[in-house]
């Protein structure tokens, strides 16, 4: 891979850092703030076939990429037997991509706790209420049971369920896409060595 220059033109604003992670910092929402944008995360699934869903991006530390889901889900099992993912992170209205590829490893439960209780309401009760046991009952069940749910346990603060479960991805690859309506798109394309040095591309696309 070509190292590229400190000042050589790239997709931002300014020379391309070294340091992948200082974009991403500019690119992704802050810790601690608001929940961040929804993205495509990509497992391998058990039969050795992409599997692609929605999650939201709870947070960025500034090394790793959180999120959160049901540790009885098919991506729990996924990345119990290869713990690799790819994420793409997409802002339309700033002509912006972001895929990350690394490794994945289940967070602390305290970082599990502090993501739980910076969720709505809603994606709370969702974490306990949507099993497997309801997903092919019928929609008036479905509702009934989330009505009970709501009744059961009042206004007061929810206890993430057992099942709650977190994960962060450790960057190995990162690709930033900047498109234009004055000019080509183009992507930087950064990749960790074995010796934790990044490298860096710029490629078209
Ligand atoms: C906008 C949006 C956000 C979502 N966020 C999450 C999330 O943060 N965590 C999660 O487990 N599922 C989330 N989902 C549901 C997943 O896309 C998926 O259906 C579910 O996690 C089961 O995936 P699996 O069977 O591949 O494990 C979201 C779906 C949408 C459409």
């Amino acid at each position: 891979m070509t190292v590229l220059p400190g000042e050589a033109a790239a997709t931002v604003d300014g020379p391309p850092p070294a340091d992948p992670l200082v974009l991403a910092a500019a690119w992704l929402p802050v810790d601690g703030s608001a929940p961040g944008p929804t993205m495509t995360l990509s497992t391998i699934g058990l039969d050795g076939y992409p599997s692609a869903r929605t999650v939201l991006l709870s947070r960025f530390d500034g090394q790793r990429l959180h999120f959160h889901t049901d540790t009885r889900s098919r991506k729990a099992a996924e990345l119990a037997a290869v713990p690799r993912a790819s994420m793409t992170i997409v802002w339309p209205e700033a002509a912006r991509q972001l895929v990350v590829t690394g490794d994945v490893a289940p967070v602390t439960d305290r970082e599990a706790r502090l993501a739980y209780d910076a969720r709505t309401r809603y994606l709370q009760m969702l974490a306990w209420v949507n099993d497997a046991d309801l997903a092919g009952a019928t929609v008036e069940l479905r509702r009934e049971r989330w009505t009970a749910f709501g009744e059961e346990r009042g206004d007061g603060p929810l206890e993430p369920p057992t099942t709650w479960g977190g994960y962060a991805l450790t960057p190995l690859r990162m690709l930033f896409w900047q498109g234009a309506t004055d000019g080509p798109s183009n992507r930087l394309a950064y990749e960790r060595d074995a010796d934790g040095r990044w490298r860096r591309e710029a490629w078209p696309g």
